[in-house]
This record gives structure tokens, C-alpha cells and sequence, in this order.
């Protein structure tokens, strides 16, 4: 069993990795082909915006979502219940936000098209403890309207991206940090939640304090790492033939595997120089972070869940317009065990109103640009 300091400490690799865009390998597919221009030629509406839907951030990047297109304009999503991720996400919480993501960005894509999608939550019933077989969720796209949908944040489905880079020293503004508060009270009933933020100092060298230390946690805790490392994928060829996981690629990544130092013998020993090194940069991550933001939902069902995914959706569409960086930091909201009592530090820290549940915490603020993350092809995700 790889001990935990190794696993997530690799993924430090990933800030570093260039884009990605055209790198095929060999006869492999091009690992970020989906990012471009999506759905171009689809003469469904429905495969158009299936098509944008897997470019949704989403836990681990296991792309957990499998379709049934049905009727003339129905779509079902399904969660595929092997892509979750239990040590971390016990509840399958974050899987349900993973849903949510792509749910939202299925209607904007839609709306492009001059549809305006009924989504029909768990039509055959909220599952409980964790999702299962049943539906997630019934979409049916409706009669095209006169308008399409003119949020100018749905043409950043492309662009968007989790940026795991050091961040500037710039502070994002109250005003910027309100406008995505604002976008989240835009779903006006749909979501009955709500989004904090702080860009106080002293507050957030609290949080970069607690976040580092979950980070820190998680890394030590074995179960998790043996979950994580199974999501990681080394090297081109690797990112290529999977196309899903935690990617690392890039010149040091081929370079180490080329001189035999990249095999994950090598990699789950603590002390190597690989996970030292990583250790510094996720730690530098998180103590770059000049703002805090976190998503609630008035409670945690999973009907719940999946808005809070749709919010944080929307939200980090209107930070990718404004500019923003964005990265989720969700070690200290997870439900294991070991995380229990830096969980409670969190929430206290963050200290949500009464019966609010904290669904997404993210660092904020600006910074380099990064590379598209791995999609499998649209196609792959249709069950016949
Ligand atoms: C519910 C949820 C939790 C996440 N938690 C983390 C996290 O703790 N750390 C992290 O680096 N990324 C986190 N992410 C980001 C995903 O890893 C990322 O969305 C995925 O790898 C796909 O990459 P992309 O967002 O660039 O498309 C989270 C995303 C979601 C939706």
C-alpha cells in the first residue's frame, strides 16, 4: 500500500504541465481534443450539449457521469458508480456536486442552441446513504425558444479550468468577490443556499494555515492516498490512454520516466526528492492564497448537493470572465474519519449559519493560466 506522503504530494507535478492542446501520443487520442470547439457539427442539440457537460469540474477528475438519451429531446444522467471516490467522499457529497457541475453546464450549453431545459432532480427518488443505480437526473430540452441563452460566462465552458498555480500577490476586490456572490443569488429560488468569501489578511492566513493542513492530513492518511493514486496518470501516453485522472505531464515528468526514477515504487517513498519538492509547491499554493470563498446549502441532501454544484458551476464560469483564478481546496470539508476533528476546525473557521452545510471552498485570485485537464470523448459517456 503506498503510504500517503507519496500520493497527492505528486500531483504537484500538475501546476507545471504545458499545455496540453494537440499533444497526441502515438496513435493515442488527443487526451484534450473535447476542449475544442464542442459539439461542432452535432446536429442533436442533446450530443452538443453533452459535449460542453463533461468539460464540468469534477472530484478528482474522474468523470463520473454516464447518459441515456431517450425520446426525442430527453436526456438521463447516471452516475457511473465506479468512478466514485469512497475513502475520501464517503457520502459520495462531492460525486453529487460533480453531477450538479455538469447538469448546469448541459442547460447553458443547450441554451446556446436556444433551449431552455426542464432538469427533473432524482425522478425516481433521492438515493440514500450514496447514490446508486437510479437516475440523477431527467432532462428534457422543451420546444427551441426565440432567445438563446446570452450569458456571455457560457462561453467560458472552454476556458475554465481548476488553476493550481502559486497565486499573485493581488487581493481580489469586495466588488468582485460580491459580483460572484451575486451570480449564485442570480438562480434566485433554485438555490437556497449561500457564498461566503473573506480577503481579510489575518483571516485568510487562517484558512491558507487550515487548508495546508488538511492538504498535510490527507496526504498522511493512507487510505486516501491509496484512493488518489489510483486517479493519477503519468506522462503523456498515460493521460492519453486514460483521459481522466490527475494528470502530470510535461518535460521533468518524461524526463524522470525516461531515466527509470518515475515508477510508483520510487514514487511512494516519502523521502524522495520528488515528493519533497511537491510537498513545497502544494504548500506554496496554499500560502499564495489571497482569498477564500465557500458555497453552502441550507442542508445536505442530495438534491441539495447537486445545486451547490450548479452554483459553484456558474460561479466559476463568472470567475473565469472576471479573470479570476479558482481551485477548489476540499480536503477539510471531507467526511473521513481521520479528517474529523480538522473538519470541525474548518467549520468553525468558516462558521456557516445554523443547519448550513459548507459543499465547496475554494482560494482565489489571480494567476498564470494553466492547461486543459484530460476528457474523455463525448461519445464514451452515452450508454446504449
Ligand atoms: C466537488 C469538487 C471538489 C474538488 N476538490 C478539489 C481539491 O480538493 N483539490 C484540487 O486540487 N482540486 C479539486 N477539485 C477540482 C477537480 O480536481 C477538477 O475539477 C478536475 O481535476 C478537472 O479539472 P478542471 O476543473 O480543470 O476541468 C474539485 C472539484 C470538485 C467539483
Amino acid at each position: 500500500m503506498p503510504s500517503r506522503r507519496h500520493v497527492l504530494s505528486l500531483l504537484s507535478a500538475a501546476p507545471f504541465a504545458p499545455a496540453l492542446a494537440g499533444c497526441a501520443s502515438g496513435n493515442l487520442p488527443d487526451a484534450v481534443a473535447g476542449w475544442r470547439d464542442p459539439g461542432a457539427g452535432e446536429t442533436d442539440p442533446r450530443r452538443f450539449a453533452l459535449a460542453h457537460a463533461i468539460l464540468a469540474p469534477n472530484p478528482h477528475n474522474t468523470q463520473p457521469w454516464l447518459v441515456e438519451l431517450d425520446d426525442a429531446d430527453g436526456m438521463t444522467l447516471y452516475c457511473d458508480l465506479d468512478r466514485r471516490i469512497p475513502f475520501t467522499d464517503p457520502l459520495d457529497r462531492q460525486i453529487t456536486i460533480g453531477h450538479g457541475c455538469f447538469l448546469e453546464l448541459y442547460r447553458m450549453s443547450a441554451g446556446l442552441k436556444n433551449y431552455w431545459p426542464n432538469i427533473e432532480f432524482f425522478p425516481e427518488g433521492e438515493p440514500t446513504p450514496r447514490l446508486d443505480a437510479r437516475p440523477v437526473a431527467r432532462v428534457t430540452l422543451g420546444p427551441q425558444q426565440a432567445q438563446p441563452n446570452s450569458d456571455p460566462s457560457t462561453l467560458q465552458i472552454v476556458n475554465r479550468h481548476t488553476n493550481r498555480n502559486p497565486y499573485d500577490a493581488r487581493v481580489p476586490t469586495a466588488e468582485q468577490l460580491d459580483a460572484l456572490v451575486n451570480v449564485v443569488v442570480g438562480m434566485g429560488e433554485e438555490y437556497t443556499g449561500g457564498v461566503y468569501w473573506t480577503n481579510d489578511e489575518a483571516r485568510v492566513a487562517q484558512g491558507r494555515d487550515l487548508v495546508w493542513r488538511g492538504w498535510d492530513r490527507e496526504q498522511r492518511t493512507e487510505g486516501a492516498a491509496a484512493e488518489t493514486f489510483g486517479w493519477l496518470r503519468f506522462g503523456r501516453r498515460e493521460i492519453a490512454e486514460h483521459r481522466d485522472g490527475l494528470g502530470m505531464s510535461g518535460a521533468g515528468i518524461e524526463l524522470f520516466k525516461m531515466l527509470g526514477q518515475l515508477n510508483r515504487e520510487q514514487l511512494i517513498d516519502p523521502d524522495s526528492s520528488a515528493n519533497k519538492t511537491a510537498t513545497k509547491n502544494w504548500r506554496e499554493m496554499a500560502m499564495t492564497s489571497p482569498a477564500f470563498l465557500w458555497i453552502t446549502s441550507n442542508g445536505d441532501t442530495p438534491s441539495m448537493r447537486l445545486n451547490a454544484g450548479r452554483a459553484y458551476a456558474r460561479l466559476a464560469l463568472a470567475a473565469q470572465d472576471m479573470g479570476l483564478a479558482i481551485h477548489p481546496w476540499s480536503q477539510t470539508l471531507e467526511e473521513y474519519e481521520e479528517m474529523a476533528d480538522l473538519r470541525e476546525e474548518m467549520r468553525a473557521f468558516l462558521a456557516p449559519p445554523e443547519g448550513e452545510t459548507v459543499q465547496m471552498l475554494v482560494r482565489i485570485g489571480f494567476a498564470e493560466p494553466v492547461a486543459p485537464s484530460a476528457r474523455r470523448a463525448a461519445q464514451d459517456f452515452i450508454r446504449a
